[in-house]
């Protein structure tokens, strides 16, 4: 999965130079940074030009704390590749102004003039970013309400599940859904049934990813273990 998804990565840095990557974090993607480096390493990738956006950070956590999406991106990607710092955009966690730090981010990705290629990795309760199950899909940048299954969910990165955020600034799914193409990566047998309701179910914001069936340009890379659950 991983080597497939870097490739497709690979492909669009290479045809774009200039383009602009929506970057995900999470244990999805680690496998996927790491392949990015060794390209990088073995001198058959540029990221000079690259720009990047981030999905969303946890509100609240300084950028040097190490479980912030900002220190898990330098810590994975951003440090051993050629990327200017200066050309990587992630949602502000210790913005208190939320109303604030929403319309900031949401120009930061219209200045870019969007997204070229957007990873996204897929949450157990069928989230994409941070943007939970809900009665209706949010376009722009928001502060969500972590839902309980997602703070159990990534729980394993803290110490404590009391030092898990509760809150959370995400792209909504209107960004989202702006991307050119989009590529979701997505393994192991626990999101199988999430995998197959995406895929297959109806289109609602119960399972947020379902709205991915109306984007125009999407490719899923899962492991077969992923798959299992897919109607046959
Ligand atoms: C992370 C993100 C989330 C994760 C999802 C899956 O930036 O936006 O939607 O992609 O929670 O997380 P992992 O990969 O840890 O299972």
């Amino acid at each position: 999965m991983s080597r497939q998804a870097a490739n497709i990565i690979a492909a669009q840095i290479i045809t774009k130079p200039d383009c602009v990557l929506g970057l995900a974090t999470g244990s999805t993607p680690i496998g996927t940074y790491k392949r990015l480096i060794e390209m990088y390493q073995a001198g058959d990738l540029d990221f000079s030009e690259v720009k990047t956006a981030n999905l969303d950070e946890y509100r609240g956590l300084p950028r040097d704390n190490d479980q912030s999406y900002y220190y898990f991106m330098n810590q994975h990607l951003f440090q051993s590749v050629n990327i200017h710092l200066e050309n990587t955009n992630i949602p502000n966690g210790t913005e208190p102004d939320a109303e604030k730090e929403c319309s900031r981010y949401d120009k930061v990705v219209k200045d870019l003039g969007g997204v070229d290629l957007q990873l996204l990795g897929l949450g157990h309760n069928g989230h994409i970013g941070f943007n939970e199950p809900s009665d209706h899909f949010v376009k722009g940048t928001q502060c969500v309400d972590l839902q309980e299954s997602t703070i159990e969910a990534n729980k394993r990165f803290f110490e404590d599940i009391s030092m898990v955020p509760r809150q959370a600034y995400t792209m909504g799914i209107g960004t989202i859904m702006s991307a050119k193409k989009i590529l979701l990566i997505v393994n192991g047998e626990g999101k199988a049934d999430i995998l197959a309701k995406t895929i297959c179910g109806p289109i609602t914001p119960k399972v947020p990813a379902s709205i991915l069936q109306m984007h125009p340009d999407v490719t899923i890379v899962a492991d077969e273990a992923a798959l299992s659950k897919m109607p046959k």
